[in-house]
């Protein structure tokens, strides 16, 4: 390769590091929440995902059992660390689920009962960077993290006492 050659990619190269470490030192690389995703973010964050997904995301199927006592368990569970952000059975969102970049989701109408059960638990287990869909692999045992899954992939065909269970999760939305 010639001299000029290398030249010219090191002085692209630089060029590009200064203009975007001037761009981010003054501000217009947007830092707040409240506005709305580029396109080219968008695609990118959810190119990396589904790419991560694919990779890393277990293919066997649940390890607990279908029944009311791992339903439960795991509504209870959702009703602690996640209705604040994924709603409860009103499908009404709290003023953090609506004030996060990006949205939460409300589970119970844009639900994931058709995703594959490997897939859901790699969300509650790793949670999704720069979204606030926190890791729950840390603090929650594997079997929890099994029964939020087991629940999640159950939510529009629970039996009737895990309905019950589910019906009695307060509302997220601010009370008026
Ligand atoms: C602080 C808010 C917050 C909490 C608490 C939270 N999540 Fe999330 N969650 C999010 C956000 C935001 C997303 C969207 C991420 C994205 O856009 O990729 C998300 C995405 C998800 C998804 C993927 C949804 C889809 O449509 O593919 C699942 C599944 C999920 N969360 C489950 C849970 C469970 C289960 C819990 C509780 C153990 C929980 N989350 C707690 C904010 C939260």
């Amino acid at each position: 390769m010639s001299k000029g050659i290398i030249a010219g990619i090191a002085l692209t190269l630089i060029v590009g590091f200064v203009g975007g470490y001037i761009l981010i030192s003054f501000g217009f690389i947007p830092a707040n929440a409240d506005g709305k995703p580029p396109a080219l973010e968008k695609w990118l964050a959810r190119k990396s995902l589904r790419a991560t997904l694919e990779r890393e995301a277990p293919q066997t199927p649940n390890p607990v059992a279908l029944n009311d006592q791992n339903l439960i368990a795991g509504i209870n569970l959702y009703d602690v660390n996640c209705a604040v952000c994924h709603g409860a059975s009103d499908a009404k969102p709290s003023n953090i689920a609506i004030g996060l970049y990006q949205r939460a989701p409300q589970l119970m109408k844009h639900g994931v009962e058709d995703d594959p059960d490997g897939k859901i638990y790699w969300f509650i287990k790793h949670g999704v960077r720069l979204t606030g869909m926190p890791a729950f692999g840390p603090t929650l045992t594997d079997e929890q993290l099994w029964q939020l899954t087991l629940f999640l992939k159950h939510m529009d065909s629970l039996t009737p006492e895990a309905k019950n269970a589910w019906k009695s999760v307060p509302s997220s939305a601010p009370r008026s």
